[in-house]
């Protein structure tokens, strides 16, 4: 079998490396990939970008693919699975339409409303004056999120009014999120603790992965301004089973059968993220694809075939699948560039000095080859993550691999898995 999967970040490097274990499959490919994917043993990088839909589907029919597995939510949401179906290459990766859970906000939280899913209180608004008047008579915390896609960084708490004026100001008069922000969700600010239940969704067939916890906040003890993630681990010990199947029931049984109501049935990874607050569960987001970094330790822990999995689920055939799951605890660093998640330097020599081994693997994100030597290219540049008996000690694994990288400005969050570790 030839694999393709496509996108250039850590979650795609362990997408590549975890179908690349499949004996039956013969090559992975990765469009474009990093320098963690171009050294991976069985796959290959290839120079197409994820937004050339038309290179990505002539590559597959002359190979021709058996499998594409699409990363990022910007393809999806752009339309690529629809095209490489219609082209007839079998792809694991929901349609356009599916994709509007993650790629309007305000969308996600009117099916929400519509389909009766947990979530916090809120109002849309398109216009700085009706936003403005809006938030006086609210109470702080507030939450503003930009309606379409920014990297994760389109999610403002503000403590006070004063910051959501200046935020409100920020996306309607100055674009700080151009069209993304032609909109805001305005909501109410939700305590507790956060966690992701994701899953692979075939219409209505269900198959829930192993459950994570990321860090969103750049700093420790989850303080400063949201990231993309800055580490996760697997499992999340909060989710215990009767929370498990209150997910099931609240949250991912009405999500799929209200997609089909609404004529998008889902294909792919579909990604809850959940606030938890005792025995209270409130949807925060949808995501339209795995987790990144979740799908650094999950996958790490994965130990049935995830090919066969999305085949299964590309036939609607997800009733006879089981996954199965060392029983190992992983943990995954984030190792981010200088002044990540604001601007950052690119270019940086990266020197490791690492050992990896089935327990310990470093996944590449923001990373390219320059002659011999790997450099960083974006603000998420490695992932650490390794495996261990307990929580506690796939953290300290993965940070024994961390003390072993180095680059100029390199910066990483010291207590990533601490609130798993009771
Ligand atoms: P989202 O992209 O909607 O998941 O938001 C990014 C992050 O912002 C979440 O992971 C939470 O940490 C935080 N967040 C989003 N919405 C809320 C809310 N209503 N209350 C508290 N925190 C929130
Ligand atoms: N780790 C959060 C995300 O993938 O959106």
């Amino acid at each position: 079998m030839k694999v393709l999967i496509i996108g250039n970040g850590g979650r795609e490097h362990a997408l590549a490396w975890k179908c690349a274990q499949d004996q039956s499959v013969k090559t992975v490919y990765v469009a474009p990939g990093n320098a963690g994917t171009a050294n991976e043993l069985k796959v290959q990088n290839l120079e197409i970008d994820a937004s050339d839909f038309e290179a990505i589907a002539k590559f597959c029919s002359e190979q021709p693919i058996d499998l594409v597995i699409v990363g990022p939510e910007q393809p999806l949401v752009d339309g690529l699975s629809d095209y490489l179906n219609h082209n007839g290459v079998p792809t694991f990766g929901p349609s356009a339409r599916a994709a509007r859970l993650e790629a309007s906000k305000s969308f996600s939280k009117d099916f929400f409303k519509k389909y009766d899913i947990p979530s916090a209180d809120y109002e849309v608004f398109d216009s700085h004056s009706m936003a403005m008047h809006y938030i006086q008579s609210q109470t702080f915390p507030l939450v503003i999120k930009a309606d379409g896609l920014a990297a994760g960084k389109g999610v403002i708490i503000c403590p006070e009014i004063k910051h959501a004026k200046a935020t409100i100001d920020d996306i309607f008069l100055k674009k700080r999120f151009g069209d993304a922000g032609k909109k805001v969700v305005i909501e109410s600010f939700l305590e507790g603790e956060e966690a992701s239940f994701i899953a692979v969704v075939s219409n209505t067939q269900i198959i829930p992965l192993a459950t994570s916890q990321d860090h969103k906040a750049a700093y420790d003890n989850d303080l400063g301004p949201n990231t993309g993630g800055m580490g996760a681990y697997s499992p999340a010990p909060i989710i215990n089973d009767q929370l498990h199947q209150q997910i099931m029931d609240q949250v991912m049984l009405p999500t799929v059968n209200g997609l089909i109501k609404e004529n998008s049935p889902y294909l792919g990874f579909l990604y809850a993220g959940l606030m938890i607050n005792e025995n209270d569960i409130n949807v925060l987001e949808f995501n339209c694809r795995f987790g990144d970094p979740e799908t650094q330790p999950i996958l790490m822990r994965m130990q049935s075939s995830l090919v066969e999995l999305c085949n299964a689920a590309i036939k609607n055939n997800l009733r006879d699948q089981e996954v199965i799951w060392h029983k190992e605890h992983a943990c995954g660093v984030v190792i981010a560039a200088d002044g990540y998640p604001s601007n950052y330097k690119t270019g940086q020599k990266i020197n490791f000095n690492t050992n990896e081994t089935s327990q310990m693997k470093i996944f590449h994100a923001g990373t390219k080859k320059v002659g011999n030597d790997v450099v960083t290219s974006g603000g998420r540049v490695l992932c650490a993550t390794a495996l261990g008996d307990d929580l506690k000690s796939a953290k300290q694994n993965a940070y024994m691999l961390v003390d072993d990288i180095n680059f100029e400005g390199m910066h990483f969050r010291k207590d990533i898995g601490n609130k798993g570790i009771l």
